[in-house]
C-alpha cells in the first residue's frame, strides 16, 4: 500500500478517497473507518467487478483498497445535462443504462444499492459502472427503483417534472407501474428532505403521488 503515492483527495465523508499512482498509472485509493467497511465494499465490487460493472479491486489491506481508476462521465452530469436540454431520448438512454447495471448487480450479489446516488456512477463506453458499493444491503429491488427516482426528481435541471422520461423509462425497464413503488418513494423524498434545495417542492410531489394512488399515477396529471 505504501508505493501508492497520493495524487489528490477526491472526498473524506465516512472513508476517505484518493486518486493515487503507481507506476505510471492511476488508481483510486479508499482508507475506510474500519476493516469490515473496507471488506463489505471490497467483497461487492470484487463480485460485480467479474461482469465489467465495477472497478477491478487492485489490492486489499486492513482498512484500504486500491481499485481500479475508471475513466469516464459521470451519471449525474450527464442527467443534469440531458435534463437541462430536455433531451428525451438522451434521458431514456441513461435510464435503460442504469437499470441493465442494477440487474447485473441483483444477479451477481444478494444484495441491493439500497440508496442510489448519482455522482456514485460513471458511465464508460456505454456501461453505467458503480463505483461506490458502502450502502449495499439486503433488500428489495423497487426500493432501489424508488430512490433513483426521488434522487431524479430533486436534482432535475428546471422542474422536477422535466425528468419524467427518465422515470417512465426506468419504471418500464423493471415492468413496474408508479403505484407500485409510491409508498417507496414517498419514504425515500421524505428521507432526503433535508438535503433538497426546496423542501416545498417535495410536499407537493407526495401529495400528488397520494393522491393518484388509488387509480394508479398518470405522471402527466401531475404537472
Ligand atoms: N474507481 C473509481 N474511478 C474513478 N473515480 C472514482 C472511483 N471511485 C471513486 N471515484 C470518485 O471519487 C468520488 C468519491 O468516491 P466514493 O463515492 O466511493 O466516496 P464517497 O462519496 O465519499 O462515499 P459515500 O458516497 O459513501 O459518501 C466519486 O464520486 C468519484 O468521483
Ligand atoms: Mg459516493
Amino acid at each position: 500500500m505504501k508505493d501508492y503515492k497520493i495524487v489528490c483527495s477526491l472526498s473524506a465523508k465516512d472513508k476517505k478517497v484518493y486518486k493515487a499512482e503507481k507506476d505510471n498509472k492511476i488508481y483510486i485509493l479508499k482508507e475506510y473507518t474500519d476493516e469490515s467497511s473496507a471488506l463489505k465494499e471490497v467483497e461487492t465490487a470484487k463480485k460485480v467487478a467479474l461482469t465489467g460493472y465495477a472497478p477491478q479491486v487492485i489490492d486489499y489491506e486492513g482498512n484500504k483498497a486500491v481499485y481500479e481508476y475508471i475513466e469516464g462521465e459521470n451519471f449525474y452530469d450527464a442527467f443534469r445535462n440531458a435534463t437541462m436540454t430536455d433531451n428525451k431520448p438522451a434521458m431514456e438512454l441513461l435510464a435503460n443504462r442504469l437499470s441493465i447495471f442494477l440487474q447485473i448487480m441483483y444477479s451477481f450479489t444478494n444484495c441491493v444499492m439500497k440508496e442510489i446516488d448519482f455522482k456514485n456512477y460513471i458511465i464508460k463506453d456505454g456501461r453505467v459502472i458503480g463505483i461506490d458499493f458502502s450502502s449495499v444491503d439486503n433488500g428489495m429491488p423497487y426500493e432501489d427503483i424508488a430512490s433513483a427516482i426521488s434522487y431524479a426528481l430533486l436534482n432535475s435541471v428546471g422542474e422536477y417534472y422535466d425528468c419524467y422520461p427518465f422515470i417512465d423509462k426506468l419504471l418500464d425497464c423493471f415492468q413496474l407501474k408508479m403505484i407500485d413503488i409510491v409508498n417507496e418513494l414517498s419514504a425515500s423524498l421524505k428521507k432526503r428532505k433535508e438535503k433538497s434545495r426546496d423542501g416545498g417542492d417535495i410536499e407537493m410531489m407526495i401529495d400528488s403521488l397520494t393522491q393518484f394512488q388509488e387509480n394508479g399515477v398518470d405522471w402527466h396529471k401531475l404537472i
